[in-house]
């Protein structure tokens, strides 16, 4: 058990969860989001805020800023308490009130934008804010995910090694596409090991990052509104591409066993399920990455309202029965909200709806 002084100093690096039991097929996933900032996005706020603090660009008067939908800002607003630097984040109306408010209890100053781009997305309008206030004032420092070489490095240097190191004869790994970080730092490791891996990017559908049509995506985390400056796809073997209603089916299936992840994982977990089905996964050893937990996502993924509104009353399939087919051994379907299914949606629940088709194209 370690001793720490500071929170990020710590995180577990080496925890899978074999999912052959839940899903049928044999697929290790490693769990990112046991350490002080609850996601992966703490190993890329530590290489990024470090390689500032070496390069005498972030001095002890600087005030920190960066463009997060969530996970990055909790992470920096983590560090940033703990080495006594400022920090703002710039985030859009997308960002879940809970985020929101660990950014502000670890001391952030939260910057909400409100002005939304024709195809739904809110990132150009963060990235302008950004550059103004930099313009403004030399004591930003924005450290830009989105084009941070810091941000793959942090994977190519700890997340890549740790599961090279549990699975030698790793043969296949699946990674969601947000900034494409994690992708790029894995891809980059891989293409050097002593033996071949095939890097399978997962995207949601909606997401540009690969091309392909811009669509509504409502969960955050993975895909983008515009081609990741990050992204070298000589690296990728294959893009898979989930649709959102997959994705809550697959968070819901693991939260019924008691593993309770974010929509990323959903999304991640889907995919390789479905081209492990395809292309068999016997003897195979396949690695997906699990970003983050689910509490961040209770009031979307994990509301019935929420769900119902955007992808429609059978989202989740057909509710069981009667209480005895919740214990099947496998798989078992989601147990019914208090009162059955309401056939139909009241008022303000109808307006949620419509506000929910609005909006689109969330980014990391
Ligand atoms: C929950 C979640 N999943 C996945 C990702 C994607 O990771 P990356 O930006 O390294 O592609 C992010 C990034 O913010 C995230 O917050």
């Amino acid at each position: 058990m370690p001793v720490i002084s500071v929170p990020q100093d710590f995180n577990e690096d080496d925890l899978y969860i074999d999912l052959e039991s839940i899903f049928g097929r044999s697929l290790f996933l490693k769990c990112e989001g046991f350490n002080f900032a609850g996601s992966i996005k703490l190993k890329a706020a530590i290489e990024m805020v470090e390689t500032a603090e070496r390069d005498g660009v972030l001095t002890p008067d600087s005030i920190l800023v960066e463009s997060s939908s969530g996970n990055l800002g909790v992470a920096l607003s983590m560090i940033a308490a703990s080495k006594g630097y400022r920090f703002l984040c710039v985030t859009d109306s997308r960002c879940n009130l809970t985020t929101r408010l660990m950014m502000e209890a670890l001391g952030s100053q939260v910057h909400v934008i409100a002005g939304q781009e024709a195809n739904g997305s809110f990132l150009g309008a963060r990235i302008d804010y950004l550059r103004t206030l930099c313009a403004s004032d030399s004591r930003y420092v924005w450290l830009s995910q989105y084009t941070n070489p810091g941000n793959w490095k942090a994977h190519y240097r700890r997340t890549a090694p740790e599961i090279a190191h549990r699975f030698p004869e790793l043969d296949t790994l699946f990674v969601g596409a947000g900034t494409t970080g994690t992708l790029m730092g894995c891809a980059r490791f891989f293409r050097e090991w002593h033996r071949p891996v095939r890097i399978i990017a997962v995207d949601s559908v909606g997401s540009v990052s690969f091309g392909g049509e811009a669509g509504r995506r409502m969960i955050p985390g993975l895909g983008m509104s515009i081609r990741p400056p990050l992204l070298d796809e000589s690296f990728v073997d294959e893009v898979i591409r989930v649709e959102e209603r997959d994705t809550i089916r697959a968070c819901h299936r693991l939260a019924r066993r008691g593993f309770l992840f974010g929509g990323s994982t959903g999304t991640v977990v889907s995919g390789a399920m479905g081209w492990l089905a395809e292309h068999g996964g016997d003897g195979r050893t396949a690695v997906a990455i699990a970003p983050d937990l689910g509490e961040r996502y209770l009031d979307t993924v994990y509301q019935t309202n929420w769900l119902h509104g955007l992808y429609g009353d059978d989202v989740l399939g057909p509710e069981p029965a009667n209480t005895e087919s919740w214990v099947l051994p496998t798989s078992p379907p989601p147990a019914p909200s208090p009162g059955g299914r309401r056939p139909h949606l009241r008022a303000g629940e109808r307006a949620g709806r419509r506000r929910h088709r609005r909006k689109s194209g969330g980014e990391p």
